[in-house]
Parts: C-alpha cells; structure tokens; sequence
C-alpha cells in the first residue's frame, strides 16, 4: 500500500516542456492505493508525454516530498532563465514571467481541502525564494529560512510572513517587476513585515492572524505600534536593508485614503512596494481565513473582494455597513491589474475521480 503522505501533487501543469525533470514523477491508482512511477530523474518531458498524460484525463502528478527542494529549483529555473537572459527584450521578458506565474498561482483557485490550501502555498513559496536566490541574492533560500525560523518556530507568524513573502513576489511580476532587486525587496520585505509583533504580546498576534480586530484598546495600541517595533528592531541590527525594505516594513498598514496607521499616508505617499505587500499581506489573512472557514469555493474572488471594498480590515463584510462609505484600503490600478491576469481556472478542477480521490490523503 502507498504511504500517500510522502508525496506531494503537483499540477500537470507545472510541468514544463521540452526539460529534463529533476525528481521521480508518480501517478496515483486510486483504485488500488498506489503510486505509479511514470518517469525518472534526468527524464525529458516531450510533448508526446505530456500529451499522454493529459489524454488520461489527467491534471495532476505526484512527487516525492523528499524532491520538493529540487522540484522548487526546476521551477524557479525556468523564470530565472528569462529574467537574467541578456539577449532577450524587457517586453518579451514580461509577457514570459507572467506565463510563469500565472501557472505557479493558478492552483489557489483549484483549491478544494485545508491541505491542498497549505500545499499551494508552500509551493509557491518554494519557487519564490529559490527565483530570488538565482537572480539576486545566492543566500537567499538559506536566509528566508532562517529568517522564517527566527520570526517564531511553529507560530502562525511565520507561515503568515512566508506567505506574504512570495505572494509579493508573485504580486510583483504581476505588476511587471522584474528587476532582480526590487524582487529581493518584497520578498525581504514580506518576510520581515511583521517582525515588530514578535514585540507584541502572543494573544494581540492570535487575534491579527485570526482576523480579530476587535481588541480592547490598549491591545490596539500595542498593535499599531508594530511597523515601528520591526523599524527599531531592523535599524539596529542591520545596515545592509533596502530602503524599500524599511519602506515596506512601515507602510504595510496604511491605507490608500490616508485611514491606516502609523503615519495616515496615502497614494503617492505609500512606496509602491508596500503597496504591492499589503495587498499580499491581506490577501494571505482572507485566504487562511476562508480555507478555515472551508470556504474553498471563494478563494479565486479575494482580489475581487479587496478591490470592491467587501473586505474591511480583512474581514469579509457580510452585513450592509449601513450607509457607511468604505474605506479606500488599496491601490485600485494595482488591483485591477492582478484581477485581470489572474483568471480563475476551473477546468478540470476537482472533476477527477484519480485526483480529487487522493488529493483527500496528501498531507502538508
Ligand atoms: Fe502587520
Ligand atoms: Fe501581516
């Protein structure tokens, strides 16, 4: 019998043509609970193969998850090549890495269980750290580990601040950002966002990350003190920071309109980068918010519900706010950007029996 939990799906696809695989490549035979090898390390993927696979009526492959370093790097090769190739336009290096990362995000909207919800976004941080590594910053990898380690082992904190790390870096090449450094500094940024809560007391940090905003008022104090604690913390510790770093780590509360805090800047004010992570910041607290609630079916409309004002300070507005305008909390350009390039892909999605059978057993 297969012991499931030590693979990991993949969609088909992520795969990409005409390259050698890096890793041992699995089906699953429901029918009889076991993977399938179907191809081997070192393997060219031909159309011819692909094409098989895909005549099975099949969407989604498994790898080993002792791979899923080198599954990571085979992904992130792929958009380094464009990004560092010299003989190749700006224009064409664009359109290029939005194919890319439209594929590495098309599975948040395939989502259908907790563990696929975990996994999607695991991948993606594996590919955004190891693009970032490539192309600007060789130790990368190793410090977002460290870093994500350091923020609070096991906490929600730091698979908030991984997540938010890569969706901004996802975000970013959305928005035509493919410059090596400023892709560093949103990961950078992303991971450190939220380090001056680590100053806050641990049930002010629960109650951030479980989306509950309605603190007593010297526990809101202390919470919007944070960009300030991590500004403190960051300034003495190290000289080497970006300034769209620092940026990032103070402005990623305030809001469009001037209504967030520390400072109530607004627009042109906010650091464009910042305005890209706190999109990403609140996308990922919505996001873990509806994969709790098991509200998969609603993943792919986040970014409809930032930019139509559903969401107010991250909660999903059930009830009319009676009369009361809501607030401009984001950039509208930016979000409008990402809404039109990222589609919700349905096709194939949970329709089958092979994957969505399995998918079940996969654990994160
Ligand atoms: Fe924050
Ligand atoms: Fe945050």
């Amino acid at each position: 019998m297969a012991d499931t939990t030590d693979y990991f799906p993949v969609p088909m696809k992520q795969l990409i043509l005409d390259s050698d695989i890096s890793f041992n490549l699995f089906l699953y035979l429901q029918l009889n609970n076991k993977m399938l090898q179907v191809m081997k390390k070192g393997d060219l993927m031909t159309k011819k193969r692909l094409d098989d696979l895909f005549n099975k009526n099949i969407h989604v492959v498994f790898i080993l998850k002792s791979d899923k370093e080198e599954f990571y790097k085979y992904k992130a090769k792929s958009f380094s090549a464009v990004i560092l190739d010299e003989k190749c336009s700006q224009e064409k290096k664009i359109e290029q890495i939005k194919v890319y990362t439209k594929e590495t995000i098309q599975g948040l909207s395939e989502v259908t269980n907790l563990e696929e919800s975990v996994q999607i976004m695991e991948n993606c941080s594996g590919v955004t750290k190891q693009i970032v590594s490539d192309v600007a910053n060789k130790g990368f990898a190793k410090a977002f580990d460290d870093i994500t380690k350091m923020i609070k082992t096991g906490s929600g904190l730091m698979v908030h601040s991984a997540n938010v790390s890569s969706l901004s870096v996802i975000f970013g090449m959305l928005m035509n950002i493919i410059e090596p450094k400023e892709l560093e500094d949103l990961a950078m940024g992303g991971l450190l966002h939220d380090l001056g809560l680590s100053k806050c007391d641990g049930a002010i940090v629960e109650k951030y990350l479980k989306n509950e905003h309605n603190m007593p008022e010297a526990e809101w104090s202390a919470f919007v003190e944070h960009p300030m604690y991590a500004m403190e913390m960051l300034k003495s510790r190290s000289s080497t920071l970006s300034k769209n770093v620092l940026d990032i780590v103070f402005q990623h509360h305030e809001n469009f309109d001037g209504t967030g805090f520390p400072r109530r800047i607004k627009n042109m004010q906010i650091n464009y980068l910042a305005k890209i992570v706190r999109i990403a910041n609140d996308f990922d607290i919505v996001y873990r918010e509806l994969a709790a609630q098991q509200k998969y079916d609603q993943m792919s409309n986040i970014l409809l519900f930032l930019k139509n004002g559903i969401i107010q300070d991250n909660k999903l507005r059930e009830e009319d706010m009676g009369g009361k305008a809501p607030k401009t909390m984001y950039d509208g350009r930016i979000l409008e950007e990402l809404i039109k390039n990222i589609v919700p892909v349905k096709e194939g999605a949970g329709t089958d029996a092979l994957v969505s059978g399995n998918s079940n057993k996969i654990a994160a």
